[in-house]
């Protein structure tokens, strides 16, 4: 099972496209968004609607979502609360500062967090895309701090070898980058060489 989190910064296309990727190829998926992150899919990719989960935003873009699980953030009490309960990675994306800074102190008091704060200390997969420009040195020692506890911390910087030709291309070249880190095959973009 793969957890993905969906935090209130820009890019939260990415976080969507990822959910589903990750349905798309067949594997568990659980997602959990932050209310923030709801508030500004409303805002940032469809104005003027107002969504109250990403299965409402994944059946307005006509996802099917009968696979995934959906958590809520403050549902502590929840499976993934515990390092008891197996899964394989987490990635947080798109992950605002806020959320950066609370992972690096190891402050679990959210469900994401908490999940992500298990990925670590168990040693699985656990990324951060963190979406935040320029940076200040507190958001580049968190990220290092998070590197160093394991993290891998995979900022969605487009690239321009594989020639992309919209918006949706530069998007899923950033997701093909996550789910390539999280071990997952994917044909998001072609590897250079293949180009
Ligand atoms: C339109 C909009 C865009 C934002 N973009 C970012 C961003 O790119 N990076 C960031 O760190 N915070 C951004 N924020 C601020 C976060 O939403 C805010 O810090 C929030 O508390 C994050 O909470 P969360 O991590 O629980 O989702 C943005 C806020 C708004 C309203």
């Amino acid at each position: 099972m793969y957890i993905v989190g969906i935090t209130g910064a820009s890019g939260v296309i990415y976080g969507i496209r990822l959910v589903e990727e990750l349905l798309a190829s067949g594997k568990k998926t659980a997602v959990i968004a932050s209310r923030t992150a709801l508030l500004l899919s409303g805002e940032e990719l469809y104005p003027g609607n107002e969504f109250h989960s990403v299965r409402d935003i994944l059946a307005y873009r006509n996802v099917s979502y009968a696979n995934l699980v959906e958590y809520a953030n403050d549902d502590l009490f929840a499976p993934i609360s515990s390092g008891s309960v197996m899964f394989d990675g987490i990635a947080i994306v798109p992950c605002s500062m806020k959320t950066l800074g609370k992972l690096a102190c190891g402050i679990d008091d959210t469900l994401m967090l908490r999940a992500f704060g298990v990925a670590l200390k168990e040693r699985r997969k656990a990324v951060i895309v963190p979406r935040e420009t320029p940076l200040s040195e507190i958001h580049l020692t968190h990220m290092l701090r998070l590197t160093r506890a394991g993290a891998i911390v995979l900022p969605p910087m487009p690239a321009f070898y594989h020639k992309p030709q919209t918006v949706d291309d530069m998007v899923n070249f950033v997701v093909g980058k996550i789910l390539q880190t999280l071990g997952i095959t994917h044909h998001l973009f072609r590897a250079w060489g293949n180009v």
